[in-house]
C-alpha cells in the first residue's frame, strides 16, 4: 500500500494522507540553520549542532509522536483547523504535503478556505521562513483569526531536556511588533539569539506557553485559540514561546498571503547590546527586510530549485529502469547531502544530543557525496582527521560547532582509522587535487601537532598493521564496522555501554572484516604513494597486504564463505563451527570486493550470502540469530532476534554485496539486490515498510524478528552513501580515477543499456551504452582499448560503450 506517489517533474514526493506510518520527514537547510519537517509539519530547528544551538524544542518519544513543531491554527467560525492536520486534528476536506529537495508544502483546505504552507530556509540565511497563503474559496466573506506558534529551546538540548531546577528560572524574550526575540542566557555568556516574526502587524501575542495552551491542554487546543484571542504574555522563565495572532479577513475570492520567519543571530562581544541588556537586533532587522515580501520568498526558492538542479546534473541516468533513475537522479543523492550534513547527530530517531559527527560515519558518507561538492569534502576530510591521535588511533566522533573529539566515548574502534584512506582516495579521484595531501592536519586538534594529511593516511595504514593478533588478522579493538560485536567487552552490568566498558581486554580477539578493509584500502593506499613517488612505501604496504591477505585464505575461509572475526579466546565467529552466527554479511562484502580468493572465492561467498542470509528485502547481518545474551560478543546478541545488528537487513552494507557482485560481473545478482531494499522498489509495501518511501532507513527487520519488513531509523545511515557508489560506480559503472573517467557497467540482462551525463573534473560527459556485437569504447568518435576515458580539457565529451 501506498500512502503518497513520487513526482518525478517536480522532484517531490507528494503525500495524500496525514496518516503515514510514521513522521515522513524532510531535512531543510544547506549550510548553518537546519530543520527537520515532518508531512503534519512537526520538527525542530537548530543551528550547526542539534544539542549546543537547537533553537526549537522537540519531545523525542512523545504522544502523539510527532506533536509541537511548527503550530498554524486557523478559525474559520467554530472550526479551527491546521493546514497540515497537526496541531488541531481537525479532519480536512483536503490534505496534502510535497515534500521536496529542500522544502516542503502543506495543502489543506477546509469549509471553503484553502491553505498553502510552504516551508524552507533559503540558501545564504540563517532562518526558516513559512509562506502561508490564505485563499477563501468559499464564496462568502469569511473573518477568520490565524496563529503562528513555535516553542524555543533553551539552547542546549540536553540541558533543555533535563536541568529544570535551572531552566525554569531563566526563560526570556523581548517583543517588538510582530517579532518575538527568544534571548535566555543572553544577558550572561552567550552571544546568540532567536526570533519569531510575521510579516504584518499582529493583533495579539502571548510569548508565555503556559498561558498561550492554558491548564491541562496540550498543542491540539490551547486556550488563547479556543478564545480566538491573546493575553500578551510576556514569559519570566517556564517555556518561552512566540504565539502570533492575526485577524484575517477574506472576501469572496480573495486571498492573502503571510510570511512567517524563524531566525538565529550571533552578535561579537562589543555588539551585544543596544541598552542595558537589551539585545542588539540589528542582524534580525536586515534578515527580516530580505524576506519580507512574497516576491523575496518565491526568488529564494527558485535559486535553492536551481541549485539542486546544478548539483543534481553532475550525475544522472535515463535508463529502462524508472525507479532506479528516480533514486540516482533524485532521492539517493539527496540522501547523500543529508547524511553529509547530519552524520548521525539529527533526526527522529538520533535525538542529536548523543552521537555528533562518526568519524567512520562521516567518511563513509563522503564516498557518496564527493561528487557534488568536492570542497566541501575536502574541508571535512580535514576536520576528520584533526581528531586523529599520533599513534593512527582515532576519536570515534565529533561535536560539530566544537570539532573536538568526543572523549566519552574515545577511540579503539579499530576500523576507523582505515575509512580515511578510504575517502582522501575518493576524494583525490574525483578532483584530482593531490595538495590536500600536503594541508596541515593536527593530531587531537592540538595546536603544534600539524603534519601533512598524508603523514595521518599513513598512521592509519600503520596502526592496522602494527594492531594484529595470534592469527596475524588486525585486532578488532572495541569494535570494528559492526558497533555491537564487542569482542573485548564482556559486560555483566545492567546499563554499561558496550561500547566503551573495559572489563576484558584480550588484546586477542581479531576482525576479518577489517583485513579485508585493509586488503582493499591498503592497495589504494600503495596505488596513492606511487602516484606521488613514494614507491618504496607502496611496496612495504603491498607486502603488508599480501601478509593480511595471505592471513586471510588461511585463517579467515571457512569452506564456503569467509569468517567474521576470531574472540577473545581465539575461537572463530561466523563459521559453521559455531551455533548461532554461523555467517556474517559484511566480511563476505569486503572481502570480495577486495579481491581475496579472486571470482571463485568471490562466487562461492556470494552463493552462501544468498542462500543462508537472503531474504525479500535483502540481506542480513547474520545467520542464524542470537537467541540468548554471550558476555564474550556483546551488544550483537542482545538484540532480540531479527532486530538491529542481530540479523535484520542492515542496509549499510546490503551495496557492499552489489559492489561484490559487480566485483565478480554477476550483473543479475547486483541489480537483484538492489532492488530488494532501494526505497522507490518497495513504495508499494509502504504499510509493512513504515517509513519514508523515498530515502533509506537504517535496518529493515529480519525474517526472525516479530515485525519482518518493518524499517526503523529512517534517514542519517551510511546505506544513502554505499547505494549510491553501488548503483553509480558498480551497476552503471561510471568511476573516477586518476588519469580519467573508469566506464564499466555491470547491467542486468533486463537492461539493454542507458545514457548517463556525468561532469567530471570540468569536462561533462555524455555517455551511451548499449549492447552489441562491437565491443568497446568510443569517445569523440575515436576508439579507445580498456574503459577509461582519458582526461580532456574540452569541456565536453560523447562517449560510446557497446557492451
Ligand atoms: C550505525 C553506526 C555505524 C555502525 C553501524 C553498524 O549505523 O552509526 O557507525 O557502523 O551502526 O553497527
Ligand atoms: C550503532 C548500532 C547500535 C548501537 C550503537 C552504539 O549505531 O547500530 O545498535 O547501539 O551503535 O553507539
Amino acid at each position: 500500500m501506498k500512502y503518497g506517489y513520487f513526482d518525478d517533474a517536480a522532484k517531490e514526493y507528494v503525500i495524500t494522507r496525514a496518516d503515514t506510518p510514521l513522521p515522513w520527514i524532510n531535512y531543510l537547510g544547506s549550510d548553518g540553520f537546519f530543520s527537520l519537517i515532518s508531512n503534519t509539519c512537526g520538527g525542530y530547528s537548530f543551528y550547526k549542532d542539534a544539542k549546543l544551538r537547537r533553537i526549537t524544542r522537540f519531545r523525542y518519544n512523545n504522544v502523539p509522536h510527532d506533536d509541537g513543531g511548527r503550530c498554524f491554527y486557523i478559525c474559520d467560525g467554530d472550526t479551527v483547523w491546521s493546514p497540515a492536520f497537526l496541531p488541531a486534528k481537525t479532519a480536512l476536506d483536503a490534505y496534502r504535503c510535497r515534500h521536496g529537495l529542500g522544502y516542503s508544502v502543506f495543502e489543506g483546505a477546509k469549509n471553503g478556505v484553502s491553505a498553502a504552507l510552504t516551508v524552507t530556509v533559503p540558501m545564504h540565511t540563517d532562518m526558516e521562513v513559512q509562506k502561508l497563503v490564505l485563499k477563501n474559496e468559499s464564496g462568502e466573506t469569511k473573518a477568520l483569526t490565524v496563529y503562528g506558534v513555535t516553542e524555543w529551546c533553551l539552547w542546549n538540548a540536553v540541558d533543555d531536556s533535563t536541568n529544570f531546577q535551572r531552566n525554569w528560572n531563566i526563560g526570556e524574550v523581548e517583543i517588538e511588533g510582530g517579532t518575538v526575540y527568544h534571548k535566555t542566557e543572553y544577558r550572561e555568556r552567550r552571544n546568540h539569539y532567536a526570533f519569531y516574526s510575521v510579516n504584518a502587524p499582529v493583533d495579539g501575542f502571548d510569548t508565555d506557553r503556559d498561558t498561550f495552551l492554558g491548564r491541562f491542554r496540550g498543542w491540539s487546543e490551547p486556550q488563547a485559540v479556543e478564545l480566538r484571542t491573546s493575553f500578551g504574555s510576556v514569559a519570566a522563565g517556564w517555556a518561552p514561546i512566540a504565539a502570533l495572532r492575526l485577524n484575517v479577513t477574506l472576501a469572496a475570492g480573495e486571498s492573502r498571503t503571510l510570511l512567517f520567519r524563524l531566525g538565529y543571530v550571533e552578535n561579537p562581544p562589543e555588539k551585544k547590546f543596544a541598552a542595558l541588556n537589551v539585545i542588539n537586533k540589528e542582524k534580525a532587522h536586515a534578515m527580516l527586510a530580505a524576506f519580507e515580501t512574497e516576491a523575496q520568498f518565491d526568488a529564494a526558492l527558485a535559486e535553492l530549485r536551481s541549485y539542486w538542479e546544478t548539483l543534481l546534473s553532475r550525475f544522472t541516468v535515463q535508463s529502462s529502469e524508472e525507479k532506479l533513475d528516480r533514486m540516482v537522479n533524485i532521492w539517493n543523492q539527496y540522501q547523500c547531502m543529508v547524511t553529509f550534513n547530519m552524520s548521525r547527530s539529527a533526526s527522529y530517531y538520533e535525538s542529536g544530543t548523543g552521537r555528533g559527527m562518526g568519524f567512520r560515519d562521516s567518511c563513509q558518507d563522503l564516498l557518496g557525496f564527493v561528487h557534488l561538492i568536492p570542497e566541501r569534502a575536502r574541508e571535512r576530510i580535514i576536520d576528520i582527521a584533526s581528531i586523529q591521535f599520533a599513534d593512527g588511533s582515532t576519536y570515534h566522533q565529533y561535536q560539530p560547532l566544537t570539532k573536538r573529539g568526543n572523549a566519552d566515548v574515545g577511540s579503539g574502534f579499530n576500523d576507523d582509522p582505515l575509512w580515511l584512506v578510504a575517502c582522501t582516495c575518493a576524494y583525490i579521484r574525483e578532483t584530482g587535487d593531490f595538495s590536500i595531501l600536503d594541508e596541515p592536519t593536527p593530531f587531537n586538534n592540538e595546536t603544534g601537532t600539524e603534519v601533512p594529511l598524508l603523514e595521518h593516511l599513513r598512521r592509519s595504514v600503520s596502526y592496522t598493521v602494527t594492531h594484529r593478533g595470534p592469527h596475524g588478522l588486525p585486532l578488532i579493538g572495541r569494535a570494528d564496522w559492526n558497533d555491537c560485536l564487542n569482542l573485548n567487552c564482556f559486560s555483566l552490568t545492567p546499563g554499561e555501554s558496550f561500547q566503551t566498558c573495559s572489563n576484558f581486554e584480550s588484546g586477542k580477539a581479531e576482525s576479518v572484516f577489517i583485513a579485508g578493509m585493509f586488503v582493499k584500502y591498503g592497495k589504494e593506499y600503495a596505488a596513492l604513494c606511487d602516484r606521488i613517488g613514494l614507491h618504496t612505501e607502496a611496496d612495504e604496504v603491498r607486502a603488508s597486504v599480501g601478509e593480511i591477505e595471505r592471513a586471510v585464505l588461511i585463517h579467515g575461509w571457512d569452506g564456503e564463505w569467509f569468517r567474521r572475526a576470531y574472540d577473545a579466546f581465539e575461537r572463530p565467529i561466523g563459521s559453521r563451527k559455531n551455533a548461532e552466527g554461523q555467517i556474517y554479511i559484511e566480511p563476505q562484502g569486503f572481502c570480495v570486493m577486495a579481491g581475496i580468493g579472486g571470482a571463485d572465492y568471490g562466487r562461492r561467498a556470494l552463493a552462501s550470502t544468498e542462500k543462508l542470509l537472503g531474504n525479500e528485502f535483502g540481506i542480513e547481518v547474520l545467520h542464524p540469530c542470537y537467541t540468548e545474551y554471550h558476555d564474550y560478543l556483546g551488544e550483537i546478541s542482545s538484540y532480540p532476534p531479527g532486530y538491529k545488528e542481530n540479523g535484520s537487513v542492515f542496509c549499510h552494507n546490503n551495496p557492499w554485496i552489489t559492489l561484490a557482485y559487480c566485483t565478480v560481473k554477476d550483473g543479475n545478482g547486483a541489480f537483484d539486490l538492489y532492488t530488494r531494499n532501494a526505497p522507490a522498489y518497495i513504495e508499494d509495501k509502504s504499510e509493512i515498510h513504515r517509513t519514508e518511501p523515498y530515502c533509506y532507513s537504517q535496518t529493515i527487520a529480519g525474517r526472525d524478528a516479530k515485525t519482518y519488513g518493518e524499517a526503523k531509523n529512517a534517514w542519517l545511515t551510511g546505506t544513502a552513501a554505499w547505494s549510491f557508489v553501488a548503483v553509480s560506480q558498480g551497476i552503471l559503472g561510471v568511476r573516477p580515477d586518476y588519469d580519467g573517467l573508469i566506464v564499466d557497467p555491470c547491467l542486468p540482462d533486463s537492461m539493454d543499456g542507458c545514457r548517463l551525463s556525468r561532469l567530471f573534473r570540468g569536462t561533462r560527459y555524455d555517455i551511451t551504452v548499449r549492447r552489441g556485437a562491437n565491443k568497446g569504447l568510443v569517445v569523440d568518435g575515436k576508439a579507445v582499448s580498456g574503459n577509461c576515458i582519458p582526461l580532456t580539457s574540452s569541456p565536453s565529451c560523447l562517449v560510446e560503450l557497446t557492451i
